[in-house]
């Protein structure tokens, strides 16, 4: 049997699938929390991943001041744990002398017990400068909200005034939102189930299915999950079924489906459509689609395909309303998923606004005549929204945007934008586009 570890060891091996491989933290975490000795341990070694990812930036600089040189590169997982110490010593209520003591000891387990008078030494003088290091920390702005300069650089340009809002926003913890599967009881119903289960939560006004929990729990706790009752999904992600407002004997397309929560959504809400094409280009993650789909007992036709290549897998016939929810930066779900300060480039941006153009461009005459294309982003960067919009709308002039009347986010120029923690909710932008007739 393979050795097992304690909390802090395993968040040393999943940050460095991270940091190292690439992988990101919804990946690496499951893949390595086999690993704990004890698997009450399984919400720290959480805590202590989300935490570094979050809040990493600020720990490398205050790292940097306390080091006398760099690491190594092959010493990376010696720097995580230093990183690890940090991310306690500031942010956690462990008493400070255990945080040093049970991080101290994670560097055998590691194979560095070299590094043991090092990290001991780098997480005392910590305690003993905390507030000068960390006040010199804050003396940069990217430092001090814990994001690369060319993330914060980005969120400053579009969002002039609101940039440190949408930094801090970043920075806070998600809560968990549910929908409710009307096919299977009201929400009132449901905050009753989950009240009897002793987990408070309070419905989400701006959306008719929407839950949010006071305390994120295992899905498997979740009353009815199993059966399909309710699904984990943000209320801006929600607001996709509500916008596109299939009716009964449409054809739809979901033109980047997985992992399926929006397809599942729109089929709950309206199970008399005639067909949902669910498309994605990664066949692993279209497998979350299918069991999606299986666990809420919904059917939609999925296929692994390139969405701005409709000539390999489209059948000819169009569909009356599309959902084209886009790869894109993700930077509207930075607290969801902080990972992305890690594993986001800058050079990232533009291929993924030429790629977000090229997708809309070969879907639209997948669109019938009078139909509706929902434009979706989890992003808060102009060029991936409004910009990308703008331009469509230039170049097709049977496209008209369809004001969304709502009061959630904010209007934009073209559709509506929500901003990170704006009424609860994630940071997402859409634009429902109408074909005409003529
Ligand atoms: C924002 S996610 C979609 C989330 C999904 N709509 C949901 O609600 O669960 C974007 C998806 O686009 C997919 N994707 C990226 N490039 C694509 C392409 N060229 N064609 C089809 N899917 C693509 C990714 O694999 C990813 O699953």
């Amino acid at each position: 049997m393979k050795q097992k570890m304690k909390a802090r060891a395993v968040a040393v091996k999943v940050l460095l699938r991270v940091v190292v491989d690439g992988r990101s933290l919804s990946v690496a975490l499951p893949e390595q929390l086999v690993k704990l000795s004890d698997p009450a341990e399984r919400p720290l070694t959480q805590e202590l991943c989300y935490g570094v990812m979050r809040y990493g930036v600020r720990l490398e600089a205050i790292a940097k001041q306390l080091l006398n040189k760099p690491l190594k590169r092959k010493d990376r997982d010696v720097e995580c744990l230093i990183l690890l110490g940090l991310y306690q010593l500031i942010y956690m209520r462990i008493p400070p002398h255990a945080v040093v003591a049970e991080t101290v000891e994670a560097v055998n387990a590691i194979g560095k017990g070299w590094a043991r008078g090092l990290v001991n030494a780098v997480l005392r003088n910590f305690q003993r400068g905390e507030q000068k290091l960390l006040a010199k920390a804050d003396s940069t702005p990217a430092d001090r909200y814990a994001h690369p300069e060319w993330l914060l650089a980005m969120i400053r340009r579009g969002w002039p005034d609101e940039w440190q809002a949408i930094a801090e926003g970043n920075n806070q913890y998600p809560p968990m939102v549910l929908r409710v599967n009307p096919a299977h009881g009201s929400r009132e119903a449901y905050l009753q189930r989950l009240q009897g289960e002793g987990m408070a939560a309070t419905a989400l006004t701006a959306l008719p299915t929407a839950v949010v929990l006071q305390q994120p729990v295992e899905v498997e706790r979740l009353p009815g999950f199993g059966a399909g009752d309710v699904s984990v999904q943000d209320g801006a992600a929600q607001l996709a079924a509500w916008l596109l407002n299939p009716q009964a004997g449409e054809r739809l397309l979901d033109a980047c489906a997985a992992p399926g929560g929006k397809c599942c959504h729109l089929l709950e809400q309206a199970p008399e459509v005639k067909e949902v094409v669910a498309i994605d280009i990664d066949e692993q993650r279209l497998q979350s689609v299918r069991e999606n789909l299986t666990r809420l007992n919904l059917q939609a036709e999925v296929i692994c395909g390139d969405a701005s290549r409709p000539d390999v897998w489209w059948d000819g016939q169009q569909f009356d309303r599309i959902l084209l929810d886009a790869p894109c930066s993700a930077s509207g779900v930075i607290r969801r998923h902080p990972d992305i300060k890690q594993l986001r480039r800058e050079e990232d941006i533009d291929r993924l606004v030429a790629l977000q153009g090229e997708i809309l461009t070969a879907l639209w005459p997948l669109l019938a005549p009078g139909g509706l294309l929902l434009y979706a982003t989890c992003s808060i960067f102009p060029q991936e929204n409004h910009l990308q919009i703008e331009r469509f709308l230039q170049t097709h002039h049977d496209a008209t945007a369809q004001s969304v009347s709502d009061s959630w986010g904010r209007a934009m120029p073209v559709g509506r934008q929500l901003l990170p923690g704006d009424e609860g909710m994630d940071g997402f932008y859409y634009a429902p586009l109408l074909k005409s007739t003529g």
